[in-house]
């Protein structure tokens, strides 16, 4: 049994169909990533998989049960958890206020273990220990990409997706971050679901592709049989740049 199961799932904006009869499986302990153009329907994917919005049609099972139709917060509570492309932070509130709302999930409320002393332990593990009391308000950009990795962290998830994590970064906080996630694999055993399209650090953090356009799925492979694909080089990458990430 895979950890997610999608089945011919989609979803119409009115006239427009931005996810159409969407199959793929994500195995526990890997790191998928999504790919495509601006507009290919990754965001809703994940808004379907999170519950953030309702898929029309399909089966989206997640550890063996139907996750279809479920809100958000019980979506949570199964173990799949998402940051956003854009951050929401909760303004007014500090850095550690805003983890410890994320542990009081019930999934993971633990009488015996003082929420904020886990909310700082995932700080101190996604490196934003030392911004712990300050309001979440005057957080620099790059460290609010990674609180929103520490808030979904919270809810201890058995699946993480993220959608677009080096979005607005400077290529010097980009291979930090990326070493954060591959460490959350490596020693967490965190099952991971990335969209990016920094095409460089996105290939070297997965094992295997969904690549996407028009709300279809394009192909499904490895990192380097990716960037040869031609239907992926013709709605994505483009020659250059593909001869850039094979390298
Ligand atoms: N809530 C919505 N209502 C109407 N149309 C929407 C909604 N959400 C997304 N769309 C449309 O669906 C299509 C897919 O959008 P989506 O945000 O999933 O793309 P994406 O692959 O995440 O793109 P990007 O790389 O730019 O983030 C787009 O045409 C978008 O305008
Ligand atoms: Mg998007």
């Amino acid at each position: 049994m895979s950890l997610l199961e999608v089945d011919n799932v989609s979803k119409r904006f009115g006239g427009l169909a931005a996810l159409k009869n969407v199959s793929f499986t994500v195995e526990a302990g890997e790191i998928t990533g999504i790919l495509g153009p601006n507009g290919a329907g990754k965001t809703t994917l994940f808004n379907l998989l999170s519950g953030f919005l309702p898929a029309d049609t399909g089966r989206i099972a997640f550890d063996g049960q139907s996750i279809r139709g479920l809100k958000p917060h019980r979506i949570v509570n199964r173990g799949l958890a998402r940051t956003f492309q854009l951050t929401r932070p909760f303004f007014g509130m500090t850095v550690v206020e805003n983890v410890i709302v994320g542990c009081l999930a019930p999934r993971v409320r633990d009488v015996h273990v003082s929420t904020e002393r886990r909310a700082r332990e995932i700080l101190d593990q996604v490196g934003l220990g030392h911004a712990a009391d300050a309001l979440v308000d005057v957080l620099p950009y790059g460290d609010l990409r990674r609180l929103e990795i520490a808030r979904a962290l919270a809810t201890r998830p058995k699946l993480l997706l993220l959608d677009e994590p080096f979005a607005g970064l400077g290529t010097s906080e980009i291979e930090p971050l990326a070493t954060l996630i591959r460490r959350l694999h490596d020693e967490e055993g965190l099952t991971i679901l990335i969209i990016e399209h920094k095409l460089r650090e996105f290939m070297q953090l997965v094992s295997r592709v969904i690549a996407m356009d028009f709300g279809e799925i394009i192909m499904t492979g490895t990192p380097a049989e990716t960037v040869r694909h031609p239907r992926v080089i013709e709605a994505y990458i483009g020659k250059a740049e593909a001869d850039v990430a094979a390298a």
